[in-house]
């Protein structure tokens, strides 16, 4: 035992006796052997030997010691931060030397490596809607572990009076971090703001920015009801104009230019609802006194940044009395917007009001009308220079009201279904009080077998109609449709 003791203190003795006694200041504490005698077994020795010999043949230059009060150098080691960036070095350089992470000279030894002050704010940039309280959070590291300054526009920013703002620690080895968190109320801004938070302590200061955007359409989505209108002196004129966004403010009325108010002439009322910072605003403007007018009647919307925002519908009032049994059967919108059709005996069946507010009937005495609106059919070729064997295209054009008539073709008696042979495409087109269904036939690889007769068949709920036509060729190889009568 005494041996191993003896053989101990000859290693801490040499180790001590090699170096330059102005360079090396902190050699190891010597183990007092005669502690040791009688007590050591070989794996007590086996330890001490590991922790006692690095250190033994080590020299240390007095630059090097642990600075970190924390005992952060032994994660460090641990960690494998030693080499890594040079302040773990100079920082914890006794540690990192005895561990032979690092070597014994180096530029850690020249005491000048700094642990990084930094900033991050880690919000993700986006637009942000506007009226929206803004959340951002900051990290910020260095050490000792700096304070979060914040700026809004270049305005420091105090948010330790801030209800949501949040403070924490997430520590880190040597180098701390801190979190923040604050919520800049939206009040602050109308407009694109800068948020900036800074990292500040003794060691130095660094910036990070966060661009908040605001989103300057904020949507505002609007309806007027009803759409365009005739409208007589008795009847009751009512609009309403609902919108809603973000930023929504107000809404409001206006014709020729004048803001309409309440007065004895419009009764305004007014509905708001905010919801998940929303404002949606219901009005309805009635018309108290309904003067014969033809004109454009605004219902306007203003933002809280100040824009403006527009719909309208038209209002045609006019003196004419109706009869009570004279009423638009078809969609009081769709006889507004085919107006200019009451020339038509069924536009006046089935829009009988508008046709005579039009002034396309007279008031009085008002007949009934029941006509109704005819089908028309008219099939046509639409290709004509084809040669046999090629494809040719038949088209089918009608109009009639009301509904969607079907249309159907027929190959002499038989009902023309599609196949590789035949195939039938269909266009739908609405217009006010009108619809037109075009189809056309395709036959693709026409030969003798093909000629003959073809109708071309419609059906709506009131009626039906059809069209035929005689498919052939002519002897300079033309093929024409001879239109069909019995
Ligand atoms: C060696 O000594 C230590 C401390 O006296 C003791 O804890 C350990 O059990 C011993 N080991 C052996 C193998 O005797
Ligand atoms: C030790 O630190 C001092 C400054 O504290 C420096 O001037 C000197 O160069 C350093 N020694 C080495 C070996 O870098
Ligand atoms: C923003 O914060 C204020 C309180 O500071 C609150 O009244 C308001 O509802 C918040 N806005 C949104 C959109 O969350
Ligand atoms: C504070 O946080 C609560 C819950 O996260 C939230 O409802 C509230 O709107 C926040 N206040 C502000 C001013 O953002
Ligand atoms: C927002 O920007 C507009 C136009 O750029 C400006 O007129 C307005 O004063 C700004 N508002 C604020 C609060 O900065
Ligand atoms: C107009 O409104 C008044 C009161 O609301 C009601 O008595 C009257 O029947 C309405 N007239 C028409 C034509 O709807
Ligand atoms: C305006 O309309 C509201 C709601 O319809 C009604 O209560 C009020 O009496 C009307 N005011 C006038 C002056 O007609
Ligand atoms: C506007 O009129 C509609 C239909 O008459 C009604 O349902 C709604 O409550 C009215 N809104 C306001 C704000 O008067």
């Amino acid at each position: 035992m005494l041996g191993i003791a003896v053989f101990l203190t000859a290693i801490l003795a040499v180790a001590g006796e090699d170096l330059d006694s102005t360079d090396v200041v902190d050699t190891v504490h010597a183990l007092d052997p005669s502690s040791l005698v009688g007590q050591l077994n070989v794996s007590l020795f086996e330890k001490l030997l590991l922790r006692t010999l690095p250190q033994a043949m080590i020299p240390l230059h007095h630059n090097c010691t642990d600075y970190s009060e924390t005992g952060d150098c032994g994660l460090v080691v641990e960690n494998k931060l030693c080499s890594t960036t040079l302040f773990y070095a100079r920082y914890c350089c006794r540690s990192c030397t005895l561990a032979k992470q690092i070597p014994t000279y180096g530029p850690h030894l020249r005491l000048t490596a700094k642990i990084p002050v930094t900033a991050r704010i880690t919000t993700d940039t986006r637009e942000f809607r506007y009226g929206e309280n803004v959340t951002v959070t900051c990290e910020v590291s260095g050490s000792p572990v700096p304070e979060a300054l914040w700026f809004v526009d270049d305005k420091y920013f105090d948010a330790s009076g801030q209800p949501n703002a949040t403070v924490e620690d997430l520590g880190g080895i040597l180098r701390k971090t801190r979190r923040e968190t604050i919520t800049i109320p939206a009040t602050m801004f109308t407009n694109n703001s800068l948020c900036i938070c800074v990292a500040m302590n003794t060691e130095g200061r660094y910036e990070s920015h966060l661009d908040i955007s605001i989103k300057k359409d904020i949507g505002i989505s609007f309806e007027i009801l009803p759409g365009g209108r005739l409208f007589t002196l008795t009847d009751n004129i009512t609009l309403e104009c609902t919108a809603q966004g973000v930023s929504l403010k107000d809404i409001g009325w206006k014709m020729n230019e004048e803001i309409l108010q309440s007065s004895d002439s419009y009764n305004i009322t007014e509905e708001r609802i905010v919801e998940d910072g929303e404002t949606r605003i219901h009005s309805n403007i009635t018309f108290l006194r309904p003067k014969v007018m033809d004109g454009y009647v605004l219902c306007f919307a203003t933002t809280l940044a100040g824009d403006f925002k527009t719909t309208s519908t038209r209002i045609i009032v006019n003196d004419r009395g109706i009869q009570p049994s004279c009423k638009d059967i078809a969609d009081r919108q769709e006889c507004f917007d085919g107006r200019f059709n009451c020339d038509r005996d069924y536009v006046q069946n089935y829009c009988c009001r508008t046709c005579t507010l039009m002034g396309a009937m007279p008031v009085e005495p008002h007949l009934p009308s029941s006509a109704e609106a005819p089908l028309d059919v008219y099939l046509w070729l639409y290709s004509r220079d084809v040669l046999y064997g090629e494809n040719i295209i038949m088209t089918c054009d009608t109009t009639g009201y009301p509904g969607t008539q079907k249309v159907v073709w027929y190959k002499g008696n038989t009902m023309i279904e599609e196949s590789d042979h035949h195939s039938i495409e269909e266009t739908v087109f609405k217009s006010p009080m009108s619809c037109d269904v075009s189809s056309s036939l395709i036959i693709r690889g026409l030969t003798k077998r093909d000629f003959g007769k073809y109708t071309c068949k419609a059906v709506n709920d009131i009626t039906e109609s059809e069209s035929s036509a005689v498919l052939q060729i002519t002897r300079d190889n033309k093929f024409v449709l001879y239109q069909y009568d019995d």
